[in-house]
């Protein structure tokens, strides 16, 4: 078990005990498999002795996982690179209001300044993956809510967030992330690869980004590419045909995709609703409404939830 190490809109760290109550117990399943691995709540919450695959369609999120599971000190070094060219972030009470301006413009500068060159890497056949990864830890902790969102040409353009989180002092939570990984492949692929890796009982968890129609909550864009209904339609395919091979499914998804599981081939799955994460919404009316469903073709009896009492995660 380890801490989730980026901030990851769509993370589930709120409703892990939920979703985990749907797995099988450890034992009860084989390898495990997440193809939307994003900031990985789920994954790191368990011990996964027998972890097959974990998979983004985001290659720099995947380049980061995977220079995190292959060279902590080199990613740490490149760290404290990042850390060492930054303006001092200890602003000096002393300071008047100018002085304190000056500063923050220039904590500014240096987070454009490090966006830029992150941005400059795909098209450069020879960038240094490990000086990216830093880069791709570095920006996610400092930019607005740890956003990860990219324009039409790939870039990634979220401004600067609470700068206060710059010195990043992580080194034994990079550490336990890495070994939490050991062993593991690291894809970068559509989730349909996972026709081919999953076996008779295995468990595969799908965590899509949700249908921008959907719920009260903004659609993300987590890449230039999106995911909407075709591409919620295809992972119901993908479900079924798991299913059909004995492989255990557990899927988080959004209220408006249910009618894709309510059908007659889709029989062997049910779902549970999760109320509003939120215990205080600003838009009173929308309070206890239905934020997420959890779909699964483990049976009832077969659930955690009816042995075992998970924590709650904070
Ligand atoms: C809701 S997030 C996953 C959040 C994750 N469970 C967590 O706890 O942080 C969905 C992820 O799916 C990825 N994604 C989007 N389209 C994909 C596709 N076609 N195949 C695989 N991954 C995709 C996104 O890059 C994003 O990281």
């Amino acid at each position: 078990m380890a801490d989730p190490i980026l901030k990851w809109a769509g993370g589930k760290r709120q409703i892990l005990p939920r979703i985990l109550d749907h797995f099988k117990d450890e034992d009860d399943y084989e390898s495990y498999h997440e193809p939307f691995f994003g900031g990985g709540a789920v994954f790191f919450r368990e011990t996964h002795e027998d972890a097959a695959t974990v998979n983004d369609i985001n290659p720099r999120l995947v380049n980061f996982y995977r220079v995190l599971q292959k060279d902590v000190p080199g990613l740490l070094d490149e760290l404290d690179k990042l850390r060492q060219r930054m303006p001092d972030d200890d602003p000096n009470s002393e300071w008047d209001h100018d002085e304190k301006d000056q500063h923050d413009r220039e904590i500014k500068n240096y987070y454009y300044q490090v966006r830029a060159l992150f941005n400059k890497r795909p098209n450069n056949q020879d960038y240094d993956k490990t000086r990216e990864a830093a880069m791709f830890l570095w920006l996610n902790r400092t930019c607005f809510n740890g956003l990860y969102r990219e324009n039409r040409s790939g870039e990634f353009n979220v401004p600067i967030g609470n700068h206060k989180s710059l010195g990043l002092d992580m080194d034994s939570k990079l550490q336990e992330a890495s070994n939490a990984l050991s062993g593991v492949e690291i894809l970068c692929e559509d989730f349909g690869y996972i026709l081919d890796k999953a076996e008779e009982d295995d468990l595969v968890y799908f965590d899509p980004p949700y249908d921008p129609q959907s719920s009260s909550s903004s659609f993300v864009e987590y890449t230039s590419e999106s995911f909407g209904k075709d591409e919620q339609r295809r992972l119901s395919d993908v479900a079924l045909e798991l299913d059909e091979r004995g492989v255990n499914v557990v899927i988080s998804n959004a209220p408006s995709v249910t009618d894709l599981y309510e059908t007659d081939r889709m029989a062997n799955f049910d779902y549970s609703e999760i109320g509003a994460r939120r215990a205080i919404n600003s838009d009173g009316d929308s309070r206890g409404e239905v934020e997420e469903v959890i779909i699964t073709n483990i049976d009832k009896e077969d659930r955690r939830s009816q042995h075992t009492h998970i924590p709650d995660y904070n």
